[in-house]
This record gives C-alpha cells, structure tokens and sequence, in this order.
C-alpha cells in the first residue's frame, strides 16, 4: 500500500489501519476539518456573551447534522487535557435559523462547561452527536401554557418559545424565570423581543439572591405561583431548573400536565450519605481493583481516581456510561433502589456502590 508522505507524514502503520471511512474523513479533513463522514463537527461561528458566566456558541454542523426539535438537547465532545469528554447541552436556537446556538453557563466544578466558556473561540471545532429530548411542544398545543424556568433552564425553553412564534401561537403563555439576580438573566434581549412580538407571552423574572426593585425575588413557592399564575389549573407546564427547583415544581404542579428537564449540577448526583471505610471495585478488563467510599456515583468516584469510562449526560438519559456488573449490590441514585447482587448493566452516572463490585469496564 501506498504512503502519501506530501500529506501526511506519519508512519506506514497509520495509514494501513485506516478504514474507508476513515480514509474519507482522513482527506476530507485535510480539505476542511469540518467535513466528516463519521462524525457530526461543528465550527464555532462566533461566541456571544450572554452574562458574566454565559456564552452562547454559534456552530455551524456539517451536512451530517440531521436538526432537531425545539427543546431537545445535544451531545457536545470536546478534548480536554488529551482526553475525550461529553456533556449535554439544550439548544437555544430554532430549528430554522441559519446557524445552531448552544447557551451554556459556568457551573462550579463543571470541567466542559468552565471549557467551552474560557477557552472555545471563533474558528474552533466541536464535535456534536444527534439532538434527543423529550421536552418539546406536544402536536396540539395547548392553549394556555406556564413555563418554569429555573438559571440555565431557560435555553430549551427560549427555543421552543421561538417555535411558537414561528406557528403563529395562538393561545396564552406565561414565563417564570428564577434568576440569582437581574445581571444573570440569560438570553434577555432575545426574550423580550419575543414577548414585544406576541401579544400571547408575558415574562416574569424572579430574583433569588440579589432583589430589585419592582420585581418578585425569592424561589419557587406555592405563593409565587398564586401571585403570578391565576389559570395554573387549566395550564400546561413545562419546567426546566436545577433539581431542587424540579423537585418544587413536581410537587406543587401534583395532577397538571407537567413536562420537565432536569438540569444536574456537578456533584448533585451525590446524596449526601457518608460512610465509613471502602469498598473494592474490580475492573475485570483492566485488572485493577480500586477503593471507592460509594458516597457518590460510581463514575464520579472512578474519575477521581484518574480513570475515565465514557460518559454523556451523567444524569441517567443517554446510557453512554453503561456497563456490566457482574457482582454486588449498587443504588440507583435517580429513583433510591437498590440493585440485586448478580449480573446486570448499570448507568454508573447514577449508581453508587454499596458493596464490593466487579464491573466490566
Ligand atoms: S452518562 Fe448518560 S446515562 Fe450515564
């Protein structure tokens, strides 16, 4: 087999390695690196700043993107410290504007999210996976809708308040958007423009830690709700916030139609339980057996450790971070069951070890 040392100057093994796939994305990439046949890459168009602690990225995917549903969210792979990390993120934009825009804030610990915020610029790639998602409009919109946002819950949301615009909506829609203050509103101007548009939406910002005059403050109440939303019974409710808000809403929302996206902040996975001593975890394909306290995810206590399993949303949605376990007993973080003590696949985003295990990782 040829070499094309002109091209490439790596050696002969490489390029014999390589399938016709990957053959075509190896000259593809050399015409442009956006173009794949494998892999959804997207340039970074240009980087908005939203508030102190938010960007929105504007990507342009390449011709193997296949569009997505306003509410629905994205795998974004990024390489940090020369290995391969995804998270996913909602995108803001509308399935019909020219460009896709993620809307992603800082989060305390968030190793892609403090990333994508301080180092991705104009020109740069990211690597996309296929938009999914449940928390999109139902075929027959309902004609009085309340959307409960909470931080950076807001971006599914402004997308699919943007899709009611674009259907000429016609019914009543009432946004709640629980904010730390009124510098932290994200996505702002794009909102009102909405609402100066449509006579069908009023905006409502809720402040939690910095008041302002002639605004509500506070978190999520039965009395914020009774103060602002006088046809609560008769709406439809879409919420998306930080888990303690989710967990308000789903309670104080008990027999309305209610759809909710739950936004996991780093280390929310964990429950707060402290144990004593370890367990021992057997990586059977690796031959390492390691200590975990099983106080946390077993993929969080994992990484800790320096070893990386592949991971997605690490909140139990994507199944990227499933494995086998062959013994012992784990918790299911997302509903508080635990496990029987043989074989079965585990998400370890949301297992927590309460016994020595074996998995196949
Ligand atoms: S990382 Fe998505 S289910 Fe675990």
């Amino acid at each position: 087999m040829k070499t094309f040392p002109f091209i490439y100057n790596g050696p002969r093994e490489f390029i014999q390695s390589l399938q016709p796939k990957e053959w075509a994305d190896f000259f593809l990439g050399e015409l442009n690196p956006r173009f794949s046949v494998t892999a959804i890459k997207a340039k970074v168009v240009s980087v908005i700043d939203e508030t102190s602690d938010a960007k929105t990225l504007v990507l342009k995917p390449n011709w193997l993107w296949k569009g997505f549903q306003s509410g629905q969210h994205v795998p974004v792979t990024v390489e940090i410290g020369g290995r391969r990390v995804t998270r996913f993120f909602s995108l803001s934009s509308h399935p019909k504007d020219k460009y896709l825009h993620i809307t992603v804030k800082r989060q305390k610990g968030g190793l892609v999210s403090n990333f994508l915020n301080q180092n991705i610029k104009t020109g740069d790639l990211l690597e996309l996976g296929e938009a999914s998602g449940e928390f999109v409009l139902t075929k027959d919109v309902p004609n009085e809708l309340l959307f409960l946002a909470g931080g950076s819950g807001i971006t599914p949301i402004h997308s699919i308040l943007k899709e009611l615009q674009a259907i000429k909506y016609s019914g009543k829609a009432k946004l709640l958007y629980f904010v730390r203050s009124y510098d932290d509103i994200i996505l702002k101007s794009s909102l009102e423009s909405i609402a100066k548009d449509a006579n069908w939406l009023t905006i409502h910002y809720i402040f939690s830690e910095i008041p302002k005059e002639g605004f509500s403050s506070g978190f999520l109440s039965k009395e914020i709700l009774d103060q602002h939303v006088s046809n609560l019974k008769t709406s439809s409710v879409y919420v998306c916030g930080p888990s303690p808000m989710q967990t308000k809403a789903l309670s104080l929302l008990e027999g309305l139609p209610v759809k909710s996206e739950l936004f996991l902040l780093p280390g929310q996975n964990q429950t707060n339980v402290k144990k004593e001593g370890t367990v021992d975890v057997f990586l059977t394909l690796s031959h390492k057996t390691i200590q975990v306290k099983g106080e946390r995810s077993i993929l969080e206590e994992l990484e800790e450790q320096g070893i990386y399993p592949q991971s997605g949303c690490r909140m139990g949605i994507c199944h990227t971070c499933v494995c086998k376990k062959q013994t012992g007993e784990v918790t299911d973080l997302s509903n508080g069951e635990k496990s029987q003590l043989g074989e079965e696949n585990i998400q370890i985003c949301v297992s927590r070890a309460e016994s020595n295990l074996e998995l196949e990782l």
